[in-house]
């Protein structure tokens, strides 16, 4: 089972200059909470309980502010800081220590996902003992993402980044599942064009040995973009339009924790008296007042 997770949430967030200027795109509102809530839900919805964050040279404090650590949560949240960015799979070099002798999912800090099916999923994607696995979701502009296509065993026989032309409408989401074998095949990578490691190299090592799989999140569920500011609104619409809708909010941590039963209600109450007199309190109040 992996255990351990990282979630990538540096970058400069170019695309959505001048509100990333002076704050990590990652800690922007997503609707009603940061981002990397919900990166952060995703990995805890896998029952994933130790958790590196890595974010941009001196950070680090500014994400503490909303979460010091991982005490309200049952879990143990380590940061990390990238000096520049050089990449995704430097994850796992930055992360190598973290990571130990242990298998690793990896999700992008600003990656949303969505859907009844979502938890059995990830649940599957963490009994992975050796190789990698990525999720797939299918979309209408696959040339913006990585792209796959797949055989029936659900093996990927051809991934590319980026593709200007291509038959599959299949995209490589930014949530990654990997053995040990992560690390050392990350440092062999070569600088790419654009002087980055690339994930599509790191994924084609995989593939070549016939030891990358997919899980596919069908259209039953929701992979939504937060790359560009008309992107990033919308899905902070669609989470305004669920969670409004349904009374039951998306990717608030301390639920999730308080379902996994790694929490109690002393736990929320102090989540509570921590985030002060808000709307997100009042969910959490609500959540143990059931
Ligand atoms: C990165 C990966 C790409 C993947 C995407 C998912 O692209 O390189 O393969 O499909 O994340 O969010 P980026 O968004 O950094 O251009």
């Amino acid at each position: 089972m992996i255990k351990k997770g990282i979630i990538l949430a540096g970058g400069t967030g170019s695309r959505m200059s001048p509100v990333t200027k002076a704050i990590n795109k990652q800690l922007l509102p997503l609707y009603d909470k940061p981002l990397f809530f919900y990166p952060l839900s995703v990995l805890m919805l896998a029952k994933i309980k130790d958790i590196l964050i890595i974010v941009n040279k001196g950070q680090v404090q500014q994400f503490k502010k909303v979460l010091p650590n991982g005490k309200n949560l049952g879990i143990k949240i380590t940061y990390l800081e990238q000096e520049k960015p050089r990449g995704l799979p430097d994850a796992f070099i930055i992360g190598e220590k973290f990571i130990g002798k242990d298998s690793i999912a990896m999700i992008l800090g600003d990656n949303f996902f969505f859907g009844q099916s979502l938890t059995k999923k990830l649940i599957e994607c963490t009994k992975l003992t050796n190789g990698a696995k990525v999720l797939l979701h299918p979309v209408k502009n696959p040339h913006l993402y990585g792209v796959a296509t797949t055989n029936k065993q659900k093996k990927i026989t051809k991934i590319i980044e980026k593709p200007k032309k291509t038959k599959s409408n299949l995209a490589v989401t930014g949530l990654y599942f990997f053995d040990n074998k992560v690390i050392k095949l990350s440092k062999s990578l070569k600088m790419s064009k654009r002087n980055e490691i690339e994930i599509v190299d790191l994924l084609n090592k995989y593939k070549n040995k016939n030891l990358l799989r997919a899980e596919i999140i069908g259209r039953g569920g929701a992979w939504l973009d937060t790359g560009s500011i008309k992107d990033f609104n919308n899905t902070s619409n669609f989470v305004a339009t669920i969670e409004n809708r349904q009374g039951f909010k998306i990717g608030c941590i301390e639920e999730i924790a308080f379902n996994n039963k790694w929490i109690n209600k002393n736990h929320i109450i102090n989540a509570t008296k921590f985030y002060g007199n808000c709307e997100y309190t009042k969910y959490l109040n609500s959540i143990i007042n059931k």
